[in-house]
């Protein structure tokens, strides 16, 4: 493998500082630049001897400056739209966490992948392991894939339960260790939902052809059914330094720290099925993409707004959803032409999320 120069952005985050173990681990990765949303970068940088350092702001900036081989997009939310289409317009190789981007300008950023030609890795884990076993494998073949949720901490909870359920319990993840937002958004399967569209836009599949199942242990990360009704399965722990090494050393896929499934010990392999009742932004997402346009891009932008008001303690676990919902109902989901357009209906869903947020 030739060196790879990689842009790490949102490398103060979980998936920024497992990737930073990563590329020390794998001598032909260098980092050519860092970013953050707004934790200053001067001491890593220096450490590091890293030239290019952007904290907050548009962070094409900091890649057109570095003009990297890799973009690892780390940023949580939003916030990661505008790089994601850098990369991918420019055709750039693109390691892509920051699922947020693709759900919102799904549309846009097909688009531009397809202008770019470049490579689209998946970082989450469930999108590698669909990768790999789609790898190969003639279009006509597939039936569908299938997503494993973990069901977070409250897959047992009661709909009564869960009207007061506490911050603390909600980010106390049973298998993933993550950043806050996807922690909660795990806790209400949105985090699945986004991951839905993800894999739509990702494998250009209708969204009849994607399901979700539940499987506590997190082993399993994603099974593909195919036509004569055998499936694949990727399984291995769950350690997102596995999804982040198979996107940046791909296609030789390097040795990890990582250590392998131990059958020495018993293996629990349980699987159920989504509760829509008690996980209503499941059912919300698919709707969302199902009708397309900027549905997509308000459901991810009402959903930011309401995780960051449970995170804030002003309003309930059981609230996310309602706010979501009432969003949805509002927008107009036109589709987006442009950025600008983008950016429109992403302001338009956090305004109507805010303003439920304050009389909630
Ligand atoms: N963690 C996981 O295991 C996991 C697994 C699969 C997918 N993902 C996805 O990966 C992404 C990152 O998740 P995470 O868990 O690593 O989140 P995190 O720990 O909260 O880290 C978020 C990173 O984004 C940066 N950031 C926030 N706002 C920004 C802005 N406006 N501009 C630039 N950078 C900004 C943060 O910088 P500051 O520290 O300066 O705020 C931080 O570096 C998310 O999209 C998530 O869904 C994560």
């Amino acid at each position: 493998m030739r060196e790879r120069r990689i842009a790490l952005l949102g490398v103060t985050g979980s998936i920024g500082r497992q990737a930073l173990e990563v590329i020390d681990a794998t001598p032909e990765l260098t980092v050519c630049a860092l970013a953050s949303g707004s934790q200053p970068l001067d001491k890593l940088a220096a450490e590091r001897g890293v030239e290019h350092v952007q904290v907050g702001g548009d962070l094409t900036d900091v890649l057109e400056a570095s003009q990297p081989d890799v973009v690892l997009n780390a940023v949580v939310g939003f916030a990661g739209v505008r790089t994601t289409l850098w990369a991918l317009e420019h055709g750039v190789a693109l390691a892509l966490a920051n699922k947020e981007s693709l759900v919102a300008a799904g549309e846009l950023a097909v688009s531009a992948w397809k202008r770019g030609g470049g490579l689209l890795l998946p970082v989450d884990s469930e999108h590698s392991g669909v990768f790999q076993c789609l790898e190969g494998r003639a279009r006509e073949t597939i039936e569908a894939v299938v997503l494993t949720a973990s069901g977070g901490p409250f897959r047992n909870h009661s709909r009564d339960d869960l009207e007061s359920v506490s911050v603390a319990e909600a980010l106390d993840h049973p298998t993933w260790s993550m950043g806050p937002k996807i922690t909660i958004d795990s806790a209400t399967l949105a985090n699945k939902g986004l991951e839905l569209i993800e894999a739509h836009f990702l494998f250009d599949l209708g969204y009849d052809r994607l399901d979700v199942v539940v499987h506590p242990s997190s082993i399993v990360h994603a099974l593909v059914r195919f036509r004569d009704g055998a499936m694949l399965a990727h399984l291995g722990q769950p350690d997102m330094r596995i999804p982040i090494s198979f996107a940046l050393t791909y296609p030789e896929r390097r040795a990890t720290p990582v250590s392998t499934l131990d059958f020495s010990e018993a293996l629990e392999l349980a699987f159920e099925p989504a509760d829509p009742e008690r996980f209503p932004l499941l059912a919300l997402a698919r709707e969302a993409g199902e009708r397309g346009g900027t549905y997509p891009c308000a459901f991810n932008a009402a959903n930011e707004v309401a995780v960051a008001a449970f995170l804030e303690e002003r309003i309930r676990f059981v609230d996310i959803a309602a706010l979501v919902a009432d969003a949805l109902d509002r927008v107009d989901g036109a589709p987006a032409a442009d950025l600008s357009e983008l950016v429109g209906a992403d302001e338009e869903a956090r305004r109507l999320a805010a303003g439920r947020v304050a009389t909630t």
